[in-house]
């Protein structure tokens, strides 16, 4: 037997365990060691019982992902299931940690499950695209019917095992160690007479068809709206599983899981989870040697600057929160504390928490109150001078080798660094607002900074639960560069005849969480605006320029909080809605140029936009902006609305093929030379066969 699964008899009974770390995944060397084990001990006279367990952190949190897309190697989880539920003697599931996907079903084929109190079970292949395939869609209903085991599989959550929608499941909650607590279980369970108890002859779940129905029915309403196919496909075997015999209603699931799990959306979303986990391995983390951080200095109380202190405050540090002055102070910590309360109120956090974190802030007005921090985040508004002005100021008052990070979007960090005495201490942050419900934080990292502080800010970043994404250089940021791109694509599509609520509303149907358009009324016109025009002062910008934006700023149409951009916005739409002023606006300026109107339709949209995307990505890519085309996935997903199902504009590219999109720029040319012309990579990529998830090994 390989050394993936441990065989060991103690007092009369088989002990399995997995030992695959990190998380025990399910892969063909654990199947297989299952298999064996489980033979061996319906072999051995001196064994009464099997216990299945997984040996360090937790039990098998899932079929191994990275298998997917390939043929599985012998014996296949769903068979392997079988064969332990048709097992003469007694199987008990130990559980600890996370058994999740394949693992839980594993635990679900057991005839028996016991768990630690702390254990998490779930479904979350939801969340890969694809739905239990190895059983668990018709033996979770036959123990807990179909709402219940449906939440779970739809909603993709794990649950602890204390919770009631647990109960059907699991048999014994344990408190001690697992292994002994198991052998005793299993020894209890001889003791008694009691046998195998395969759950697929379990009725319990059925017990109420018409509950059962009723289930199906409105989860069938619930999903039929979702672009994606796995909640429907869900739902259809769970309903098949009170309607076909237990073997039909496997080879259902089987079928559908087959399907899922080819599709383009399954592979996406498979992209996107191992694209999130490859984002937050900075190459400065190894060897380096980061300073502790108890203490957090957030400048500025506005809302990016609250948004932090509430992320830091979660994460259990001391926050030091300098405002300019008394008044903004107490308006800043009056809001915190407002939401807090909500909070509370909401049931979402316990009042003796509210309290340990109020304490925790301490608010001031003197920067001296800086002299023990750690990391210092400034977040001003994004004026130069003024950023400037802090970083002097700061550089006087933090103790030696703190890190400073600026919020800046548009300034170069290296000139902010030059403020300070050690700019290599000194780093970027970008993130959307508010910050404390953002998943995603790119780190900016000039040249001259050092591995130490980039190591600190990213153990920051995951404490306060951001999936940190490296940016090289001091100027850019990935999404805001990746935005713009699909913003200029926009426009010109809008001078050449379609209109902002068309892009809209095709980039909505695309799955994008809002348009381009949508998005400069939210962010605001003003600041885009400014520099559009510091740009004219150092001479006429490259290639062609739309100044539709200019001339609803020139209108005094600033943006949503404004109550008027792009759209209208009032208390009867505070979505915003179209403006026929705009659309004069946008017709005079077309004549004004000589540009005869041309309608384009939605495919073309999204065509254009996501081309802009993806060539604005290989640029970043080339700058080494981005190190890797996976890590601009993650931030445009987690940052800019672009649909997790599509896997980010990179993974849309490959799935497309990079040398169609190549093809689509290049005939886009005709608008805008300068900006529709490829990258160099398109070439090398269509060389050497490849796509862009090439280069992301
Ligand atoms: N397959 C392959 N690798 C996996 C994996 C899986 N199912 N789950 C986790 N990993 C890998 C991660 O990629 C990571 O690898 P790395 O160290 O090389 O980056 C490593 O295990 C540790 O994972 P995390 O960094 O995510 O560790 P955390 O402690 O933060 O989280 C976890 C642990 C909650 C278990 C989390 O990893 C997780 O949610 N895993 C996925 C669970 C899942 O989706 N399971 C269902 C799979 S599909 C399935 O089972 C189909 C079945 O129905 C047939």
């Amino acid at each position: 037997m390989g050394e993936t699964v441990g065989y060991e008899v103690k007092e009369g009974i088989a002990v399995l365990a997995i030992r695959n770390p990190p998380v025990n995944a399910v892969g063909a060397d654990v199947r297989k060691g299952l298999a064996e084990g489980l033979r061996r001990g319906i072999a051995d006279p001196q064994v009464a019982a099997i216990v299945i367990l997984g040996a360090g952190r937790t039990f098998p949190a899932g079929s191994d992902m990275r298998e997917f897309g390939e043929t599985p190697a012998d014996p296949w989880l769903p068979g392997l299931c079988n064969e332990i539920e048709a097992c003469p003697k007694p199987v008990v599931a130990a559980i600890h940690g996370t058994a999740l996907g394949g693992g839980f079903e594993l635990a679900l084929s057991a005839h028996y499950r016991i768990a630690s109190e702390r254990a998490r079970i779930g479904f979350p292949e939801v969340t890969l695209g694809i739905l239990p395939g190895a059983g668990g869609t018709q033996r979770a209903p036959r123990l807990a019917g179909a709402a219940d085991s449906l939440d779970l599989m739809l909603s993709g959550r794990p649950i602890g095992v204390t919770r009631k929608e647990a109960a059907p499941y699991i048999d014994q909650i344990v408190h001690g160690d697992l292994e002994t607590e198991a052998i005793a279980f299993a020894r209890g369970l001889l003791a008694q007479g009691k046998g195998p108890r395969p759950t697929r002859d379990c009725r319990k779940g059925f017990d109420d068809p018409a509950a059962y129905q009723r289930a199906i029915t409105l989860r069938k309403e619930v999903v039929a709206d979702r672009p994606d196919r796995a909640p429907g496909e869900i739902v259809k075997c769970v309903e098949a599983a009170e309607l076909l015999s237990f073997d039909m209603g496997m080879a259902f699931e089987r079928a559908a899981f087959e399907d899922c799990v080819r599709s383009d959306q399954a592979a996406s979303l498979r992209h996107v989870f191992f694209a999130e986990r490859r984002a937050a391995k900075f190459p400065e983390l190894d060897g380096a040697r980061p300073r502790r951080v108890a203490q957090v200095g957030i400048v500025g109380g506005g809302t990016a600057g609250r948004g932090l202190v509430l992320a830091c405050l979660e994460a259990e540090f001391d926050v030091v929160l300098i405002e300019r002055n008394g008044p903004a102070l107490r308006d800043s910590l009056g809001k915190i504390n407002a939401y807090l309360d909500r909070q509370v109120a909401q049931g979402r956090l316990r009042g003796q928490l509210r309290d340990e974190r109020m304490m925790r802030i301490h608010g001031k007005t003197d920067f001296v109150a800086l002299s023990e921090a750690d990391l210092v985040i400034e977040a001003v508004a994004d004026d130069l001078r003024e950023k400037e002005q802090v970083f002097y100021q700061l550089d006087a008052v933090v103790p030696e080798g703190a890190v400073l990070v600026t919020t800046t979007m548009r300034h170069d960090v290296s000139r902010i660094a030059k403020q300070t005495g050690d700019p290599g201490s000194v780093l970027g942050l970008g993130i959307g607002t508010p910050a404390h419900l953002q998943r995603v934080a790119e780190v900016i990292v000039p040249s001259e900074a050092s591995a130490d502080a980039v190591a600190a800010l990213v153990g920051v970043l995951r404490q306060i639960r951001k999936i940190p994404v490296r940016v090289g250089g001091a100027t850019a940021h990935i999404g805001r560069a990746m935005a713009d791109a699909c913003r200029h694509a926009a426009e010109l599509m809008v001078e050449d005849g379609t209109t902002p609520y068309l892009v809209d509303e095709a980039m909505r149907a695309y799955g994008m969480a809002m348009g381009p358009f949508e998005r400069l009324d939210r962010d605001g016109l003003r600041e885009d605006w400014a520099l559009r025009r510091a740009m004219a002062e150092r001479g006429a910008p490259e290639g062609r320029q739309v100044a539709i934006l200019d001339r609803l700023c020139e209108a005094g149409r600033f943006g949503k909080a404004a109550g008027k951009g792009y759209y209208i916005y009032d208390s009867e739409s505070p979505q915003g809605r179209k403006d026929p002023e705009v659309i004069a606006l946008i017709r005079a300026e077309r004549e004004s140029k000589g540009i005869q109107a041309q309608g384009i339709s939605a495919d073309e949209i999204q065509r254009r936009c996501l081309a802009a995307m993806v060539n604005e990505g290989a640029r970043l890519l080339r700058l080494g902006v981005a190190r890797c085309p996976s890590d601009i996935d993650v931030v445009m997903v987690h940052g800019y609305g672009f649909p997790r199902w599509r896997g980010g504009p990179m993974k849309a590219a490959d799935l497309i093929g990079p040398r169609i999109i190549q093809r689509d720029i290049e005939s886009f040319a005709a608008q805008d030379g300068v900006f529709w012309s490829p990258e160099p990579v398109f070439d090398s990529l269509f060389k050497a066969g490849q796509g862009f998830d090439a280069l992301n090994a």
